[in-house]
Parts: structure tokens; C-alpha cells; sequence
């Protein structure tokens, strides 16, 4: 029984050390990899490009933001790692372009693309509500960026011999709401169904490519969005963790499926949403 328990407890320090490491690991789950990762100047890129950094990756930065997405490279320099910043929209096809080629200059070679940039914009409603202009921007951001991304980045790929593309999609993608986001999840299943074809396309070029679909979270994208106390319980009674999910937990997720730990999985919509998609009643809060 002792040694049962000495077992979990060395598994959690060993868990959390290589999670919680400070300091890049040049051994680490992605020593030798270049990756490039969009929308890295906040939330869940930005905790993703610190992880894949301290685990050894050589990181290319994208953003439109280009004073968060500057201190995002030098805090992985100050750790020790490799990052360089490049401002792109995602949106635009020149500037898809250039991101590869930049990666591709800078660091010699594309391994992984993290297709992570996203907005949804306060005004996305119903259909009857929502505006063309929103539906437009939405779609032009969240999924003709991360067909851009794949259109310029799958070459690059194929260039270094195969790797992991991760899609940002969304547990949207899944299941229906009653408080709509019409653009955006119309967006993030446009992202799902198109992730599931590249897989299949792609699967004997060692090229792995997965959907991410994270829980509602706590970042900008989501604060923004959920401005009241109200809006927010709205959402907090269907997860049955009674909490919304933190970017470096997504940046986890996100890492298992860049590196090579996930060696056989491809097409998968891959769920890191604290239970939410499963639930049909949630428990109820004892405290
Ligand atoms: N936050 C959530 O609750 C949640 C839930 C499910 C899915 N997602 C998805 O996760 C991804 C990351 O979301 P987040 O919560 O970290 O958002 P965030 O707003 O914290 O960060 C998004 C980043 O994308 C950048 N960006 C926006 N438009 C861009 C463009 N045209 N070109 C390049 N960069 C651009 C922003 O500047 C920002 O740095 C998004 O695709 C989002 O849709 C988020």
C-alpha cells in the first residue's frame, strides 16, 4: 500500500516538475522542434508558446499585437529559449505566407502549427441579430485563418519530412446554446469538420492534424464577452466542475498533441473542457 502511494505521490511531483519548470529543458518533449504558433501574444498561445518553449521547442510568434506578443519572446528568452515575434494577421493571406517563410528563415524549418488565433466579437447573436459585417469577420479570422495557416504551413511541413498541426476549435463545435454566438460557432465547426478532412488527407505524409476544443475559459476573449455576474452563473451551472478553464490548461492539452506522445492520434476533437460536453446535470455546489 506505502509503495502504491510513494508511486502517485513521485508521478505528481515528477507531473508537476515538468509542467511547472521554470527554466527551458533542451531535453524536453519538444527539444529539436520549431513551431509556430498564432495568436501567441495572449491566453491560450501565449501560455502554449511558454510551455512548448520550456520544453524545448524553438518558437515563432504570431500576432496582430505586437507589444504583447514582443514580451512573450523575450520572457521565453529570459528562460533560456529560442522565440522570435512576427506580426501577422491570420485573416490575410500575404501574411500567412510570410509567417512560414519567416519560421522557415529564422529557424530552418516548420514542425508544428498551432492555428490558435481567434476572436469572437460582443455582438455575435442569433441569426436574426447578427450582421453580415460580424459574420464576415468572424469567419475571415477564426476559420479562413486557420485554412490560410494550413494552405502556406502543410508545404512547410512536408519540408521538415511531417509534424503536428493543432486547430483551435472549440467544445462550440459540439453542442448548442441558448445564448448564441451564431459567427463564432457556425466558425469553430467550420474548424472541426475541416480538421477531421486534413487528417485524412494528410495522415500517410506524417502530417497529424487535430481539432482543440477548449471549455469556456478565463481569458480575454471570454471576459470580455461575459461582463456581468449574471451572463457568467448562466454558464457556470452546465460545468460540472462548477469553474471555468485556465489557458495553461489548454497549453497542456495543446502540447500532448504537438509532441510526439501523441504519435497515433490524428482527426480527433479533442476536448479539454472540464467535463462540460458530458454533463446532462451538474452537481450541486456543497460549499
Ligand atoms: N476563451 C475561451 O473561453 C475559449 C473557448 C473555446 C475556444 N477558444 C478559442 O481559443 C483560441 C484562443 O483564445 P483565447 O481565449 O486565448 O483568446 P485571447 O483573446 O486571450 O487571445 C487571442 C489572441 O489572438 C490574437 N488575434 C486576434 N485576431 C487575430 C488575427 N486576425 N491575427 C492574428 N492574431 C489575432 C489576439 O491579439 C490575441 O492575442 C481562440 O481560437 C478561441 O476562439 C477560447
Amino acid at each position: 500500500m506505502f509503495s502504491n502511494i510513494f508511486k502517485v505521490q513521485t508521478t505528481k511531483v515528477f507531473t508537476q516538475r515538468l509542467f511547472f519548470t521554470t527554466t527551458v529543458n533542451k531535453n524536453g518533449r519538444l527539444s529539436g522542434k520549431v513551431a509556430l504558433i498564432t495568436g501567441a501574444s495572449d491566453g491560450v498561445g501565449k501560455e502554449s508558446s511558454l510551455l512548448f518553449a520550456k520544453e524545448g521547442a524553438k518558437i515563432l510568434l504570431v500576432d496582430i499585437n505586437e507589444a504583447k506578443g514582443k514580451q512573450v519572446a523575450d520572457q521565453i528568452k529570459t528562460l533560456g529559449g529560442e522565440a522570435y515575434f512576427f506580426r501577422a494577421d491570420v485573416s490575410k493571406a500575404e501574411d500567412c505566407k510570410q509567417m512560414v517563410e519567416v519560421a522557415e528563415k529564422t529557424f530552418g524549418k516548420l514542425n508544428i502549427l498551432f492555428n490558435n488565433a481567434g476572436i469572437m466579437i460582443s455582438d455575435d447573436d442569433d441569426s436574426v441579430k447578427t450582421t453580415e459585417a460580424v459574420w464576415d469577420q468572424t469567419m475571415n479570422v477564426n476559420l479562413k485563418g486557420v485554412f490560410l495557416g494550413c494552405k502556406f504551413g502543410i508545404p512547410a511541413i512536408l519540408r521538415a519530412g511531417g509534424g503536428s498541426i493543432i486547430n483551435t476549435a472549440s467544445f462550440v463545435a459540439c453542442m448548442g446554446a441558448a445564448t448564441p454566438q451564431i459567427a463564432y460557432t457556425a466558425s469553430k465547426g467550420g474548424v472541426l469538420a475541416m480538421t477531421r478532412e486534413l487528417a485524412v488527407i494528410h495522415a500517410r505524409e506524417k502530417i497529424r492534424v487535430n481539432a482543440l476544443c477548449p471549455g469556456p475559459l478565463r481569458t480575454e476573449l471570454l471576459d470580455k464577452f461575459l461582463d456581468t455576474p449574471e451572463k457568467r452563473n448562466r454558464r457556470l451551472v452546465h460545468l460540472p466542475m462548477g469553474r471555468f478553464g485556465q489557458a495553461d490548461e489548454v497549453a497542456k492539452g495543446a502540447l500532448f498533441l504537438a509532441s510526439d506522445d501523441s504519435s497515433y492520434v490524428t482527426g480527433s476533437t479533442f476536448l479539454v473542457d472540464g467535463g462540460l460536453t458530458a454533463a446532462y446535470v451538474t452537481p450541486i455546489d456543497k460549499n
